[in-house]
């Protein structure tokens, strides 16, 4: 027996179905693809079929009966929010280092004392496999109440091979146990680990040559990502990395130019990393090669916000043609939100991206960002069901009614999971 599911009379059905054509780019960010009156027609977790009410009812008439109806009329329907960006799976809390932060510490000196990530290290070290499953399923249950249905998740709390390895693993049991689609990317290289001080070389060695081929032995991550930051890894350190995780299939990912201008939008552009994080140093030249190069700007304006940054300039980033997804970061330190909605006013209110740009940020360009376009981030036939329902009446009130949780219901792959 099939499960179908119908969402109807949506006042707003924003679809975003351009077809797979890659990240969208300037004007293309800002066509939405709205269908007024909108319907979605699910079966069996796929989408079958999106259009107007009319059309769909006529479509599926023999089948209506079959159907669990939701009636959408009054409110905005569009796809699963995408998160590329987090690291989800870690052990503790750093609320104290906030306090610290707001009496005059800065992310910097915090992390150089042995706090920072190092702490998150420790604590993830000492918890077991099972502890940090349920302490990461707990934010993922809070990342589908606010819409999110893909998330992209990163190792870098272990920083030896045992525990980077415990990491991802946590991240395949929760890619099998929690609806949300959880994409796994190995950050050996997020910190040079405290015992490593003064042999950083050996660090990255210990990573190419230990690490990378452990993570790729037990296929246990799509994505390799280094922190290229002053005082962390060099450009040419993180172009190693990178390059050597290439062999193994593993696609690179920068955090560029977060703290300090390093030259990271530039180096993404030139090893062809899928995209670069962060970016708030980025120069006009790193901007420019990004374009050229088609690398997505990940765009993080949470973290910004949280640490008392200026935001990255999204804003010339999507006039200079480069494709812009955003992302909650997600992580004890500099972001701990699992507020996309958030992040998408933030998207607004700090970076000006319109309101339609920040929601294709957050779908479709988001799943290019995570390769998961085929699968998720917009409302085509053929695409997983992933769709929220959000309790206004159009995209423009998503944005500016900000800071508040609009959602209602989530459906992933068809089958209800929030409202
Ligand atoms: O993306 N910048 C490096 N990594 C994280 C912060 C991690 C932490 O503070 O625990 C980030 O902002
Ligand atoms: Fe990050």
């Amino acid at each position: 027996m099939k499960t179908i599911v119908w969402i109807k009379h949506a006042t707003q059905l924003i679809t975003m179905a351009h077809g797979n054509k890659g990240p969208r780019i300037k004007e293309a960010m800002s066509d939405l693809a709205i269908i007024e009156d909108g319907s979605v027609w699910i079966e069996n977790g796929i989408i079958q079929a999106v259009g107007t009410t009319a059309e769909i009812e006529k479509q599926f008439k023999d089948r209506v009966h079959e159907a669990e109806i939701t009636d959408a009329a009054g409110y905005l329907v569009t796809p699963g929010l995408v998160d590329p960006h987090t690291h989800v799976a870690y052990g503790g809390s750093r609320e104290r280092e906030f306090e610290m932060r707001l009496e005059g510490a800065t992310y910097m000196e915090i992390m150089n004392a042995g706090g920072g990530i190092h702490a998150t290290t420790r604590m993830t070290r000492e918890a077991t496999e099972d502890q940090l499953v349920e302490q990461a399923k707990k934010r993922l249950n809070s990342f589908l109440k606010h819409g999110v249905t893909t998330v992209e998740g990163k190792s870098g709390y272990g920083l030896d091979v045992e525990t980077e390895l415990k990491q991802l693993r946590v991240m395949k049991r929760l890619q099998e146990e929690h609806p949300i689609d959880l994409v796994p990317t190995f950050m050996g290289a997020h910190a040079v680990p405290t015992d490593y001080k003064g042999r950083e070389e050996d660090y990255v060695n210990l990573i190419i040559n230990e690490m990378l081929p452990a993570v790729a032995n037990e296929k246990l991550a799509v994505f390799n990502d280094v922190f290229c930051e002053v005082g962390v890894f060099t450009p040419e350190q993180s172009e190693r990395i990178l390059e050597a995780g290439k062999k193994y299939g593993l696609i690179p990912k920068i955090h560029a130019d977060e703290i300090e201008p390093y030259q990271g939008a530039e180096l993404a552009a030139k090893i062809g990393a899928i995209s670069a994080e962060h970016l708030l140093k980025a120069s006009d030249e790193g901007i420019e090669a990004m374009a050229a190069a088609g690398t997505i700007a990940c765009l993080l304006p949470a973290t910004a916000l949280f640490l008392r940054e200026q935001a990255a300039q999204g804003r010339k980033m999507i006039d200079a043609g480069v494709p812009v997804a955003i992302s909650t970061d997600c992580n004890p330190g500099s972001s701990p939100t699992t507020s996309m909605p958030l992040v998408m006013n933030l998207a607004c209110i700090l970076m000006r991206l319109t309101p339609a740009e920040a929601l294709t940020a957050a779908t479709y360009n988001a799943a290019c960002a995570i390769h998961m376009e085929e699968k998720t981030g917009s409302l085509e036939p053929g695409k997983q069901g992933d769709v929220v329902l959000w309790e206004i009446s159009n995209y423009q009130e998503l944005q500016y009614l900000f800071g508040v949780n609009h959602v209602k219901s989530v459906w992933k792959k068809g089958v209800k999971v929030v409202g």
